[in-house]
């Protein structure tokens, strides 16, 4: 009988996984869009807190190295956060070139995983002249793909 108790238990257990890979995968245009909004919000977050840091306005130089690791991380989430056809359902700036010209929307990602890669070596390293060097390359990957594909 605990036997038969627990086999039923372990066939609903499977069945839910099967219910999440349903939810999972179902996913609305609105909510990629504010996901991706959201990551970048996160990003936005991560630098601004590593502004004030380097440029001296608060001293937290051990927090350095989980910001740039935060950053480094939310690279990766960037380009499958673009899935075609992802220009509808919610207000978006993302400009059609990103899939128009996807070659040169995934070559900017790349370009800022580097940046973000040498940050966290500089980082890790705690040379803080290092990190305002690699910080500014950070901002400036930030900025040259939101030149290209981001509304103004
Ligand atoms: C490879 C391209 C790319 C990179 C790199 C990138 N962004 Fe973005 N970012 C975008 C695009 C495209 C949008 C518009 C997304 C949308 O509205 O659907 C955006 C939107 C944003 C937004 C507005 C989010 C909102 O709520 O609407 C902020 C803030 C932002 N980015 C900050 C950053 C920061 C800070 C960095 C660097 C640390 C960064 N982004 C790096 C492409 C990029």
């Amino acid at each position: 009988m605990d036997r038969f108790r627990f086999s039923i238990g372990a066939a609903v257990a499977a069945s839910c996984l099967g219910c999440f890979a349903m939810i999972a995968t179902a996913q609305e245009p609105a909510g990629v869009i504010e996901y991706r909004q959201a990551v970048m919000s996160a990003q936005a977050g991560h630098m601004g807190a590593l502004a004030r840091i380097v440029r001296g306005e608060a001293d937290f130089p051990e927090d350095v190295p989980a910001h740039a690791r935060a950053l480094h991380d939310l690279a990766d989430m960037i380009l499958p956060a673009f899935p075609e056809g992802s220009l509808e359902g919610a207000e978006t700036d993302a400009l059609p070139a990103i899939w128009e010209d996807w070659e040169g929307f995934s070559a900017s990602v790349e370009e800022f995983r580097t940046a973000t890669a040498a940050l966290v070596a500089a980082a890790d390293g705690g040379d803080a002249a290092a990190v305002g060097a690699a910080f500014g390359e950070v901002g400036n990957g930030c900025r040259s793909c939101h030149d290209d594909f981001r509304a103004e």
